[in-house]
């Protein structure tokens, strides 16, 4: 087989065969493919798509070019969730005691953030003592006994994905329906989950600005997690405007444990108990998704959810006495409010701007070698369709820095005020599952 001919089929825009894929991303991974050639061809798949069938093989291929992990001494049905991308999505947070709670096995490989925020490691590691340096062998008794842990990435993950979204990043083809779809199922079958529920931004905020690309990816990553017998859903959530108020690690954390409470805010909290009942139902711990969710309310009404997010932080080395006492969280030494030059409504809260200005404050990393501020971050006073007074606060400002009058102009930039009435966003658009 040579590549040369791969990129011509596909260039023309025929359709490679299973052998063929796996061929070029075996070549490719070990180095005996070129940059140049696989340049080629991505931008051939740019330009001419890619089969359910390809976009299934292409997973499958990346997936077994690197190491896989083995849950299966997991007791039940390892249900993941996956968001992609936005800005102060706290979810994952709430969801992983809010599910285990009601007995799903939540086993978490999680990752540092780049960009906006940290990731969920980072947050964690807002509490005292919380560690995910642990045990392959520890970390799964922990999950049998407790029904939720977190890992540190570790091991060699998607090796394939790696060198392949780096190529992609400098050659103009990360915008790729078929190939996002399967960078990202392919992480997620390599980390071991047996179902899959997807959270697909949409809006500003968002890897995919308009609500029919959204679609499009949600609808190829379902495709590929059903291919590849791995029950999968998407759930097309809005990322106009950050979700839920906080964006910042502790201030996150500290936001889930309010929702986990009951007393989170409402977009965040109906987000998480619709992608919640979605994995419950998925790990066939209710019979319907209304019973699902009836679970979940009940857990957080009940305090049980909250009780596994403590058994979830001590096991883990976690001080949990920040849960009745959040002051014990890294605190900022200033606390600036952005006001409101005029009266009105808030018509616009760009999603990803908020993100830069959290990020500048040290929320989160510039580069992979920045690090970060785990107090620093922002909490949001209002959201779109709120009605301002001139001089409320819009936004607090969590700082170790004195002089933020940059990062103050760039939110200004980010919110619009007007002076007539403005709807509240949607929050979720659809559901898309597959026969
Ligand atoms: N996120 C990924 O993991 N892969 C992509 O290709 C794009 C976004
Ligand atoms: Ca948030």
């Amino acid at each position: 087989m040579r590549m040369v001919d791969l990129i011509a089929k596909k260039r023309d825009g025929c359709e490679l065969s299973s052998d063929e894929i796996h061929f070029m991303i075996q070549g490719y991974t070990e180095g005996s493919i070129p940059d140049y050639q696989m340049s080629a061809l991505t931008m051939a798949i740019f330009f001419k798509g890619m089969t359910e069938k390809e976009c299934a093989d292409l997973t499958m291929a990346m997936v077994q070019s690197g190491e896989q992990i083995d849950l299966s001494k997991i007791k039940g049905i390892k249900v993941d969730k996956h968001s992609t991308g936005g800005v102060g999505d706290t979810t994952t947070l709430v969801l992983g005691p809010l599910v285990a709670s009601v007995g799903v096995p939540v086993a978490k490989m999680s990752g540092r953030g780049l960009g906006h925020t940290g990731g969920t490691i980072d947050k964690l590691e807002s509490v005292k003592g919380f560690h995910v340096e642990i045990a392959n062998d520890e970390f799964i008794e922990l999950v049998n006994q407790n029904k939720i842990a977190v890992i540190g990435q570790s091991g060699n993950l998607t090796p394939a994905d790696k060198k392949l979204y780096a190529l992609r990043d400098v050659t103009a083809t990360v915008d790729s329906i078929p190939l996002i779809a399967s960078s990202i199922m392919s992480k997620k079958i390599a980390a071991g989950a047996d179902a899959i529920v997807l959270d697909v931004k949409t809006g500003a905020g968002a890897f995919m600005k308009s609500l029919d690309d959204s679609r499009k990816l949600a609808k190829a990553m379902v495709q590929i997690g059903n291919n590849v017998g791995r029950k999968t859903m998407a759930v097309i959530s809005d990322m106009s405007q950050p979700l839920g108020y906080a964006i910042g690690n502790a201030l996150e954390v500290k936001e889930a444990i309010d929702t986990l409470k009951g007393k989170g805010p409402k977009d965040l909290t109906e987000l998480c108990v619709t992608l919640g009942s979605h994995m419950v139902f998925l790990a066939e711990k209710a019979g319907s998704l209304k019973e699902a969710r009836e679970r979940l309310e009940k857990a957080i009404e009940e305090g049980k959810a909250l009780e596994k997010f403590k058994t979830f932080v001590r096991s883990q080395g976690g001080d949990t006495s920040i849960v009745d006492h959040p002051e014990k969280l890294p605190q900022a030494k200033y606390q600036v409010e952005l006001e409101a030059q005029e009266d009105g409504y808030v018509a616009e809260m760009t999603a990803d701007e908020i993100g830069t200005a959290a990020m500048l404050l040290g929320a989160g990393r510039a580069t992979k070698e920045s690090s970060i501020d785990l107090a620093a971050g922002l909490v949001l006073r209002k959201k779109i369709g709120d009605k301002v007074v001139k001089g409320e606060s819009l936004v607090t400002l969590y700082s170790n820095f004195e002089n933020i009058t940059e990062i103050k102009e760039k939110l200004n930039h980010a919110i619009t005020i007007s002076a007539s009435k403005v709807e509240a966003p949607i929050l979720l658009y659809e559901e898309i599952t597959e026969p």
